[in-house]
């Protein structure tokens, strides 16, 4: 029996047993068999959740990109290891090998070496979905840089409030972008932002769009000169199991984003082993995660699980809807994808233009379909399971988060039965546990509570950059002993996991997490604006969209209340991005509070969901008279 690949239920619960008796025997022996180390390991497993500590192969040294590329030189160095769909259908493919992999992996991390940064310097990469971001963050992992990749959509202000949180001396991004038929400047976004980062020395532009801008001498630097100068040979940073990889910037429900720090071996292990598991990947296939690199599904499912694999990762500079609905399908044809990874709000706005683009498009190449960021519904997991997988190619549910580094909770294919809406069990290695309010363990099936995990796995993020202690109280406070996701779940009654969706202030919208306090905080900005409360309700697309109460300073105000909504949205994008805007704005007299002075959002969520037949109590609420105003004017 291989602990490896797992190929049959059976195999699953005997492997999931043995990894949660003997989790280090377990992990050793993925470790030791599937992955290139300079030195073993001293120890496989420390941990203390509640210091919280925790450190996978301590001891061990070794360098992620070599797992990633140079071990497949010898047998793989002609396959395809990136495989780029750009935005416009009309240009080129373009089929990176390994070894082309290596040698601009290599030529870009002489030219980050050139520009002084070394092993510990946080480098921020802000770029579109184009192979230079793949090829930047892999040349980080080879010197030892520590890369912070802020998704392209964020506005100058997010961008350069993650630039100082982590301290980047460097910044890499593009002249421009292409999503659709729309282009965007990016560098503008950047030179805005660059405006309050004292910190950061240069800037690399790769060219994408060719469009004008600005370069300021001595600090931006196109890329193309530096990399035709570069030598293409880069001996790898022999880096610690816990020497840091990346930090990647992650909602709260309260404050500033939490810039979530993954380390090397441990990372590397787990996102190897659940990419092969998850999407059972052989030799030849073409897997394609529909991500952008900017969040973690793209981190360890674009980039470090599948390279660790030699496998073939495409990557799509586009959107689902250019040139026409059907684009999706068109590339799966095109380059015969085998897995096919997405998610829930992307098959709901398919779904929406019906089944004609689907059937346009030969899908017989698709083996595993699989779907995460958010619960999916019932309706669109059906439509997903009938259309395109023609009801032959199971669905993996996958459930994680940014600071579980992969996939914690999912169906194997081919192995675990699936169930539509359920997450099914948890992958090997990993514990959950569900909690009451009280913080004692639900057990038996057939119940819910919040979701918990009791034991470290590899990937677990181990720490807040800076903020050691917000880690601890946000994750290892809540229960003793417990990492806490923020999730709640049921148990169904064979043991699958449904995850019912989160249980604090976050809110998932078209699976991208957004806390609602720092879109509140720019709400406030706006000069017009006294308080504002946000909520989310449900939709039929992004599956949350956010409702926004707000209180102006002058009541009555003659002010046209369309133009101050566009206007409140418009201070939302330029403080966060265009995915936090409010779907509707209500304009109020006050908002609910208690006695203490705190909103009541659990109202307000109410009214906004239109489930106002059972409010509670609210006669203890310092304003219960703007209840009922809320009520009669709700949106
Ligand atoms: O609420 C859960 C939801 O997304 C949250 C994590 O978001 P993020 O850190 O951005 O990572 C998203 C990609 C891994 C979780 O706390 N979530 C993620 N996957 C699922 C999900 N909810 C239900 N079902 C899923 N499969």
């Amino acid at each position: 029996m291989s602990n490896y690949h797992i190929k049959h239920l059976e195999e699953y619960y005997q492997v999931y047993r043995k990894s949660v008796r003997n989790p280090d025997l377990f992990w050793e022996e993925v470790a030791e068999e599937h992955f290139l180390w300079r030195k073993k390991w001293d120890k496989v497993l420390s941990w203390d959740f509640k210091k919280p500590e925790i450190k996978w192969f301590e001891g061990a040294k070794l360098n992620i990109t070599e797992n990633c590329i140079d071990r497949h030189l010898t047998t793989r160095a002609n396959k395809t290891a990136i495989l780029f769909e750009p935005n416009n259908p009309n240009e080129p493919a373009l089929h990176i090998t390994y070894k082309e992999l290596h040698e601009r992996v290599c030529k870009f991390a002489n030219v980050l070496k050139s520009k002084g940064i070394g092993k510990g310097d946080r480098v921020c990469i802000y770029l579109p979905m184009i192979p230079e971001l793949a090829v930047s963050v892999l040349a980080c992992a080879r010197i030892g840089a520590i890369h912070s990749v802020v998704f392209a959509g964020f506005s100058a202000t997010a961008l350069s409030t993650r630039i100082n949180d982590c301290d980047a001396k460097m910044v890499i991004t593009s002249d421009g972008s292409y999503r659709g038929d729309k282009s965007i400047d990016l560098k503008c976004i950047v030179d805005d932002a660059l405006k309050s980062c004292p910190g950061v020395h240069s800037v690399l532009v790769v060219n994408r769009t060719s469009s004008e801008i600005q370069m300021k001498d001595g600090r931006d630097f196109w890329l193309q000169p530096l990399l035709d100068k570069a030598d293409a040979h880069c001996e790898i940073e022999i880096m610690d199991a816990e020497d840091p990889l990346f930090i990647l910037y992650t909602s709260g429900s309260t404050g500033m984003p939490k810039g979530m720090m993954h380390t090397t071996a441990g990372y590397m292990v787990y996102t190897a082993y659940t990419f092969k598991n998850v999407f059972q990947y052989k030799e030849n296939d073409v897997y394609w995660c529909t991500a952008d690199i900017g969040w973690i599904t793209g981190h360890s499912y674009i980039v470090y699980g599948p390279l660790a694999n030699g496998a073939t990762s495409v990557m799509f500079e586009g959107v689902p809807s250019y040139p026409d609905f059907g684009r999706f399908w068109e590339i799966v044809e095109k380059h015969k994808v085998n897995q096919f990874y997405t998610a829930p709000t992307a098959i709901r706005a398919l779904a929406k233009q019906g089944v004609g683009f689907v059937e346009k498009h030969d899908l017989s190449s698709l083996k595993v379909l699989g779907t995460v960021g958010e619960p999916i519904n019932e309706e669109a997991w059906h439509w997903y399971n009938d259309n395109v997988g023609k009801k032959k190619s199971p669905i993996v549910d996958t459930w994680w988060q940014t600071e579980t580094g992969g996939i914690m909770i999912t169906p194997i294919p081919f192995a675990t039965p699936t169930k539509p809406t359920y997450a099914t069990l948890p992958f090997i290695g990993i514990q959950p546990a569900l909690l009451d309010e009280q913080g004692n363990e639900i057990t038996g099936n057939q119940v819910d509570g919040r979701l918990c995990i009791k034991f470290p796995w590899p990937s677990i993020a181990r720490t807040i950059w800076g903020n050691h202690q917000r880690y601890k109280d946000t994750y290892f406070s809540a229960f003793e002993n417990m990492y806490f996701t923020g999730d709640g779940a049921l148990r169904d009654e064979v043991g699958y996991y449904r995850i019912t969706g989160r249980v604090d202030d976050v809110i998932i919208v078209s699976g991208h997490n957004l806390g609602t306090a720092p879109i509140e905080d720019a709400v406030n900005e706006h000069p017009a604006v006294a308080e504002s409360a946000i909520v989310g309700f449900p939709h039929d697309v992004k599956g949350f969209a956010l409702y926004g109460y707000v209180t102006l300073k002058e009541t009555g105000e003659s002010r046209d209340q369309d133009n101050l909504r566009k206007e409140i949205n418009q201070v939302i994008t330029e403080h966060i991005g265009p995915i936090a805007k409010l779907d509707k704005i209500q304009f109020t007299s006050g908002l609910p509070k208690t006695r203490s002075g705190k909103i009541m959002r659990r109202i307000l969520r109410k009214i906004a969901c239109k489930e106002t037949d059972n409010l509670g109590d609210t006669s203890t609420l310092l304003n219960p008279e703007v209840v009922q105003e809320i009520m009669d004017n709700a949106l």
